[in-house]
């Protein structure tokens, strides 16, 4: 059966990015796959977080991923943290992965940019040896992301082939899976950024009311012109409008295109703010009910157990392959 991983780290609020690149479509695999799904806490200490704030943060996206759809009794839900073995995987694969290609990684590099040597930790710079083992740990052969995690999928495959090459057929070769429509979600204040979870006036969080969530997109910067079409070139902020309506919508773009055809810039934002609050709108309802019950922790506890068990197996067959001396 095909195993599917994915995850999202709790270092600020996801953003509408986030559920369009990736949590929203990790339910499609859950009826056809073997999902896992976790919190990727140990990756958002590779660059200072308030404890507390680390802790609400996983909560948030514990209660996200219930409130997609994730049913706990066909995906497996867990905290990267309650299963050692990703740890334990990464001072092992450490030793597979270079320096120089890690210093080319396009997030380390606009992470570390306005940082001297002596402020990026080790972890910031080894970020991609820890995502290969999350990724290898349970023999994944799809991880759904975002555009912008396709590098950290690929330098995962280089390793693979590495390793493979020198101890023969151990672990399984992952792929990326990108969104057709929605792969890259831009900045609603610059549509030539990424939507980030650290750029508040662009950015539309998950956990904004609805009528924060309206008034930007409402006042999403457009572009000259009056048509409503898609062109990122020329006409970046309505073609991250036209993206964001048809991932919503799950059409593709040029059926998002016909719909508006004559339509005024702003009667065209307003059918896209009503887009956004028809799916958020119940989606965030029942995050907050999830929230407030608590029973995201006894899903996380469940999924810890599951996921040990399957990464204890992998990680076995690394060990021995390596030529650690099994004892038992
Ligand atoms: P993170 O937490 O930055 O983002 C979570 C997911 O959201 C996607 N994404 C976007 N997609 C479309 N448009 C955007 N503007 C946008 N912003 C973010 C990301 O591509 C990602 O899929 N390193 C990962 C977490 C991770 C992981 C893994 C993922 C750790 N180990 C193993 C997959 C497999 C990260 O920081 O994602």
């Amino acid at each position: 059966m095909t195993r599917i991983l994915s995850g999202i780290k709790p270092t600020g609020q996801l953003t509408l990015g986030n559920y369009i690149g990736a949590l929203k479509r990790f339910k499609d695999f859950q009826d056809s796959g073997e999902v896992f799904i976790f919190i990727a806490d140990l990756h958002a200490l590779t660059l200072p977080i308030d404890p507390e704030v680390l802790k609400e943060n996983s909560r948030d996206i514990a209660a996200f991923y219930l409130a997609s759809g994730l049913d706990p009794k066909k995906a497996t839900i867990f905290l990267q943290s309650s299963v050692s073995a990703h740890a334990e995987l990464n001072a092992i694969l450490q030793n597979y992965l270079y320096m120089g290609e890690l210093r080319r990684m396009t997030q380390f590099k606009d992470k570390s940019a306005k940082m001297n040597d002596n402020q990026i930790g080790l972890g910031l710079f080894a970020y991609p040896v820890l995502m290969a083992s999350d990724i290898l740990l349970y023999d994944a052969n799809i991880v759904p992301v975002g555009e912008d995690q396709i590098q950290h999928v690929e330098i995962t495959r280089d390793l693979v082939n590495r390793f493979n090459h020198r101890y023969g057929d151990i672990l399984v070769m992952p792929k990326a899976q990108v969104n057709k429509v929605g792969a890259r979600i831009m900045s609603l204040s610059d549509p030539t950024k990424k939507m980030s979870k650290s750029d508040p006036k662009g950015d539309i969080f998950l956990k904004d009311d609805m009528k924060t969530i309206r008034k930007k997109i409402m006042s999403a910067v457009t572009d000259l012109g009056c048509e409503v079409k898609y062109d990122p070139e020329n006409k970046p902020g309505i073609s991250n409008l036209l993206t964001i309506y048809a991932a919503l919508s799950d059409i593709s773009i040029s059926e998002a295109e016909e719909r508006f055809v004559g339509f005024r810039y702003g009667d065209f934002k307003k059918a896209v703010a009503d887009k956004v609050e028809e799916i958020l709108g119940p989606f965030k309802a029942r995050y907050e009910e999830i929230l407030a019950s608590g029973e995201y922790l006894e899903v996380l506890k469940e999924g810890a157990k599951k996921a040990e068990e399957i990464a204890n197996v992998t990680l076995k067959r690394v060990q021995k392959a390596v030529g650690l001396l099994p004892i038992e």
